[in-house]
């Protein structure tokens, strides 16, 4: 471990912690080697507190050089307010400290049945019973077979055996290990059991070797956490296509015309409904944003694109919710060449592009729901209201960008919902909370229309 990577951060930074979490929670500090990788996590975790309010996670930490990522991914379901138990087999404790996860966690950890003086033959069985999900990362080879085969020769594998909640696998292995027919067969029995199998990545393995065995990233683990456990999944069964960010109209091989977008609202409707249950396709804008697991990723750049992908899918969508900040204007022509200046002026000729919007509410199919955006900096509810009726709208999201605590760039905003017949009036929250009620006034409306 070279020390110069190495830094200290506060496992419990939350607030809202207080109170919940046990004295060690609050008080220690752990060493992570990867500054940058941890920096995004916490980023990401913003937004994602209390998800995991009341539930319980089995998490299974087997013998890998991937277990010290395992400290990574109980810190994040500890500040998601999870209840998490950690079991380790022998062979992990040669790779991690238990200690480690006693202290994120404020639990016992558990890590054989017999030598540690604890009623483990009844405790295992309690365990299963309240767990939310169970998890293992990393997953070895031995103990995916053990499970896909019902032997139960350790806590951790009794422990699995006799739970009926969501059961999640990252395997994690060297490449031929994975990719070895027995390893194949393992994993798929696990998936016909109803396991839940977390892609490992590919990269340059601890072996040396390169290729597929890598842990998944713990964003993604934690991620198919949430997606199994957070919120009741009111949303299944429904094909939801989500936009977001900017577009980019070019000028010539190295200009563009764009806006302010960071596509933060947008990738959050898109991460809730994914929570919740829904098939999701995100045609989104070029951001800094990472992708989200479990949902279908189409990156487009211009308001041509976002229309040809759009109008190419919408058609089988349940729900088509356009958070995009799309172009209306672009250069008429794209200079083949970059443009050199010259003494003079240089004057643009802009084109309208398509509106994506209209077309869709031109061509809505009977039962198909349209929410539209609509970000004005004057004569909000008036602005929103006519895009609802002109475009053919279900609902409209409009929000004021001079408004503090609304807008693109920052995590919070401040949405007026309004449909033909109702406005809602959002206070200023998370934009993952206002995701959560523009879905709820969707879910509202399909009832309605249900009933109809
Ligand atoms: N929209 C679209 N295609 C466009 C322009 C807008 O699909 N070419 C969509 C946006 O994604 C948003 C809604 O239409 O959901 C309203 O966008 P907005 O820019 O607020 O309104 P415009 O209709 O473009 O009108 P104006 O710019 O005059 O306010």
């Amino acid at each position: 471990m070279g020390s110069a990577a190495v830094f200290t951060l506060d496992i419990c930074d939350d607030p809202f912690c207080v109170g919940q979490r046990t004295v060690p929670c609050l008080t220690s500090r752990i060493r992570y080697t990867r500054r940058t990788f941890y920096a995004t996590i916490a980023a990401i975790v913003k937004g994602r507190i209390a998800m995991l309010k009341g539930k319980t996670i089995l998490l299974g930490v087997t013998g890998g050089i991937a277990a010290y990522k395992a400290a990574e991914l109980t810190s994040l379901l500890v500040k998601a307010h999870a209840c998490v138990h950690v079991i380790m087999t022998k062979n992990a404790t040669q790779f991690i400290n238990p200690i480690t996860f006693e202290t994120l966690t404020g639990n016992k950890c558990i890590t054989d049945t017999f030598d540690r003086g604890f009623a483990f033959e009844v405790e295992h069985i309690s365990l299963a019973k309240k767990a939310d999900a169970a998890v293992i990362a990393p997953a070895t080879a031995n103990v995916l077979a053990k499970l896909a085969h019902g032997l139960a020769d350790d806590m951790l594998t009794t422990t699995l055996l006799a739970c009926d909640c969501p059961k999640l696998a990252a395997p994690a292995m060297n490449t031929r290990m994975y990719e070895n027919p027995v390893t194949q067969d393992n994993l798929a029995a696990l998936q016909r059991y109803g396991w839940r199998l977390i892609e490992p990545a590919s990269g340059r393995l601890a072996c040396g070797d390169s290729g597929k065995g890598k842990l998944a990233d713990v964003t993604d683990i934690f991620e198919a956490i949430l997606q199994e456990t957070a919120f009741p999944h009111d949303l299944a069964g429904t094909r939801i296509l989500v936009t977001a960010g900017p577009t980019q109209e070019a000028i010539d091989p190295v200009r563009y015309i764009t806006n302010r977008s960071s596509g933060k609202m947008g990738y959050a409707i898109a991460r809730m409904a994914r929570l919740r249950g829904a098939d999701v396709t995100l045609v989104a804008g070029q951001t800094a944003l990472q992708d989200i697991p479990g949902v279908e990723m189409v990156k487009i750049r211009s308001a041509a694109d976002l229309f040809r992908e759009v109008t190419a899918r919408a058609p089988q969508q349940d729900i088509v919710i356009k958070a995009a900040a799309v172009a209306d204007y672009r250069p008429a022509a794209v200079a083949e060449e970059k443009l050199h200046k010259k003494d003079d002026d240089l004057s643009l000729t802009l084109e309208r592009t398509e509106d994506t919007l209209q077309y869709l509410g031109d061509h809505k199919r009977p039962g198909q729901l349209l929410c539209g955006f609509a970000m004005e900096t004057s004569d909000l509810e008036e602005r929103a209201a006519m895009k609802l009726r002109k475009k053919n709208l279900d609902m409209i999201c409009a929000n004021n960008v001079k408004v503090e605590g609304a807008g693109f760039a920052g995590d919070t905003n401040v949405i007026t919902i309004l449909t033909g017949e109702k406005k809602v009036q959002l206070e200023k929250m998370t934009k993952e909370e206002a995701a959560g009620h523009i879905l709820d006034e969707l879910l509202l409306l399909r009832g309605q229309g249900d009933n109809a």
